[in-house]
């Protein structure tokens, strides 16, 4: 932002507060409020302005600063802070049916002295996060500190890593904050965000995290606060520390996190006043309910005496407070023992290894299998049969064994071997019997019998059947289906046999439709060899390989027979496709597929391949098509061009060698025109691919 450097210090200043503020408004509609005003380009514009002015003007870069959340310096350890006022843990009900509810309300009743006729007592109800406890402190509106619960007396300073945290106000807003406030509540992970920082760990051949909370609360505790700043972190405030001097104090619970919101703290809305034992009841089935659906890991929920006068009077015993009361849901993780490992096929061929378990209660669900991903999480958690393990089931996601109780291990027996999913089955996808193979750089053993596999029908039938492979109109995934699941079909060459009587057998399929995806089979099997190709599924072999493939060898038996080193030769092709491709025909299945589709009448024009010396004058060309033109279609034209050895790029660029507009043609004829591209209309295009 070149053009502040004009500014003078008192504009600087100024300019710089506006920018705090708009900043702070537009962080906590995103981060609180999940409903920002302004487009993400718009944010970081004003952001960097502001970075741009305190470049120039350090004193500008107070600790409220927006641009102060990115992670400061390294710390060399953790200083411990004392808590003014302790930071107490609850009391925990085990039974975790309706009545630990029940019990709660009634000692609460028995403390006051209230007669079984008075009126039900009001409570506070929420939801018990499962993270990590903090408590925030705020002098005159400002975070000026951030401390763990610690052991409840003294806790660890994580000022500098709390501040990364977007969702937690560097300054409160609104009217009536009080001059001292302290904010407690949780640090937690989102389900999804966890997902997908284990996701890329696991592409990246790292160690992934247990949980949610574990990975939240090491994420804190981190002496590199730009570590925390690149976990996905977020905060919700359940109760207070020290205050001091707020004059309009709320006199209920419900009511402090009313005003901890309007402060611009984030508060759950999953909470609610709930009128005795019978409302604390409905609120515990009611989140029980949606435990599955919420998007982050629960262990139970809190009921809190709402009123603050009668949390005085009942007060606290054991170092606890007598009024509030954790009612635990069942567990998300548990111990059980892998009584087997299996292994199973996806759509796609990808093996995935299951452990079978002894029936085990999680999450509300009585489990007995877990994925155990792939062959790298094995082998890093080292499972084996006979391992006794933490098995993690939370919302959705399917379970998984998360981790190994080493000391468990039998000392003998099975278990003592190092599980090995190749050498388990011998090489052989356990559905068809293909070769399996794992390629360079990926985590995922494959089955290579695509097209014979009976876990990758469905899948298969569908791409062949696609537009751009044999065009089969009308067959689509609900089709496929009910002929897969009917056992009408098992195989590709099996879908040319069928006839109206037996598609009209259907679930609704009128004699019409049936008529109309007869016709449609019958017009697939005349087709091109790229289409071809491209239909059967070849993993790496995308239509721009296909067509590549069929102009070099021109026809399909030379493409089955040749070596790696001959599908070397051919444009774009590298190692990992060839090998592909080579391992696809090596397989008898597949061959076998390929005989039958030619024998139920499936044909193309087969050609001498670019070994012969048709001439190529679009060799390293790329071209871009735009507008319609007067009597080739865009895939004839892309067909044609890609024939003569050229590249039909989608966007115009200064790497574009020739744009061949048509009528209508719209920005991209505008940009060639400005770059001063040569521009081209059919006839144009027409000599050029005459040499
Ligand atoms: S209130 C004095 N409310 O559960 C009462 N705690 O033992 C202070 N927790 O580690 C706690 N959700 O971090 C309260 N809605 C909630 C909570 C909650 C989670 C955690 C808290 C503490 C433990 C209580």
């Amino acid at each position: 932002m070149a053009s502040n450097s004009s500014l003078s210090r008192d504009a600087a200043l100024a300019r710089a507060a506006e920018l705090h503020t708009q900043l702070h408004h537009h962080a906590y509609r995103y981060y609180v409020l999940d409903a920002p005003e302004i487009p993400d380009a718009e944010y970081d514009k004003l952001f960097q302005e502001l970075q741009a002015l305190e470049a120039e003007y350090p004193e500008l870069q107070t600790p409220d600063s927006p641009t102060q959340r990115v992670g400061g310096a390294l710390l060399d350890e953790l200083q411990s802070v004392p808590h003014r006022v302790p930071m107490l843990s609850i009391q925990t009900e085990t039974d975790t049916t309706a009545e630990g509810a029940r019990a709660f309300d009634a000692r609460i009743r028995k403390r006051l002295g209230l007669a079984a006729e008075a009126p039900p007592v009001d409570y506070a109800a929420e939801l018990k996060f499962d993270g990590l406890a903090i408590s925030l402190r705020y002098e005159n509106g400002l975070l000026v500190r951030a401390v763990t619960r610690g052991n409840g007396e003294q806790g660890e300073d994580v000022t500098a890593n709390i501040r990364t945290i977007g969702q937690i106000p560097l300054r409160l807003q609104g009217q009536g904050v009080p001059p001292v406030l302290e904010v407690r509540g949780e640090i937690y992970m989102r389900r999804d965000a966890f997902e997908r920082l284990n996701a890329r760990q696991r592409e990246a051949g790292e160690r992934t995290f247990i949980n949610p909370r574990n990975t939240a609360a090491g994420a804190v505790r981190q002496l590199d606060p730009k570590i925390t700043a690149q976990r996905p972190l977020s905060f919700y405030a359940y109760g207070l520390g020290e205050v001091v001097d707020w004059t309009q104090a709320p006199e209920t619970h419900s009511g402090t996190l009313d005003a901890l919101a309007a402060f611009g703290l984030p508060v759950s809305a999953e909470r609610a006043v709930a009128s005795g034992a019978e409302g604390l009841v409905a609120f515990h089935q009611q989140v029980a309910a949606k435990r599955d659906a919420l998007p982050f890991d629960i262990d139970g929920v809190v009921y809190k005496v709402n009123s603050l006068a009668l949390q005085r009077e009942l007060g606290f015993r054991n170092r606890e407070p007598v009024w509030a009361v954790a009612h635990k849901y069942p567990a998300q993780e548990q111990m059980t023992t892998v009584r087997d490992i299996d292994v199973q096929v996806g759509r796609t061929g990808k093996l995935t290894p299951v452990a079978k378990l002894a029936p085990v209660f999680v999450g509300g669900v009585t489990v007995t299998n877990a994925t155990l991903h792939n062959q790298d999480e094995i082998s890093r958690k080292d499972v084996r049969i006979g391992d006794t393990v933490i098995v993690r089931r939370a919302g959705d996601v399917i379970p998984e064994v998360v981790s190994v109780l080493l000391e468990m291990r039998p000392p003998q027996g099975t278990a003592s071997e190092p599980w090995d999913l190749y050498k388990r089955l011998e090489g052989k996808c356990p559905v068809c019997a293909s070769d399996i193979v794992r390629e360079e750089g990926e985590v995922d053993y494959r089955c290579t019998g695509g097209l014979f596999c009976g876990a990758q029908r469905k899948q298969a039938i569908l791409h062949f059947a696609q537009r751009r492979a044999m065009d089969i109109e009308g067959l689509g995934d609900k089709l496929v289906e009910q002929l897969v699941d009917q056992g009408l079909i098992r195989t590709l060459p099996e879908l040319y046999t069928l006839g109206v009587a037996k598609l009209s057998a259907l679930e609704r399929m009128a004699q019409k439709s049936a008529q109309n995806i007869v016709d449609a089979l019958e017009q697939s099997k005349r087709t091109t060899l790229p289409r071809f190709l491209f239909g059967l599924g070849i993993r790496h072999v995308g239509e721009a390989t296909a067509k590549d493939l069929a102009r070099h060898f021109g026809q399909l038996d030379r493409i089955m027979d040749a070596s790696v080193e001959q599908l070397l030769e051919v444009n774009d092709v590298g190692p990992v496709v060839a090998q592909s491709i080579h391992t696809f025909f090596e397989q008898p299945h597949n061959r076998e597929v390929v005989e039958q589709l030619r024998a139920a009448g499936v044909s193309w024009e087969e050609g001498e391949g670019s070994a012969s010396s048709a001439p190529r004058p679009l060799m390293g060309k790329t071209l871009v098509l735009t507008g319609t033109l007067p009597t080739l279609s865009r895939d004839e034209a892309k067909d044609m061009i890609e024939a003569a050895g050229g590249k039909v790029a989608g966007s115009v660029s200064k790497k574009t060698d020739y744009v061949v507009a048509g009528a209508e043609a719209g920005s991209k004829l505008a940009k060639a025109q400005e770059l001063g591209l040569t521009v081209l209309d059919e006839d144009g295009l027409r000599q050029l691919l005459q040499g």
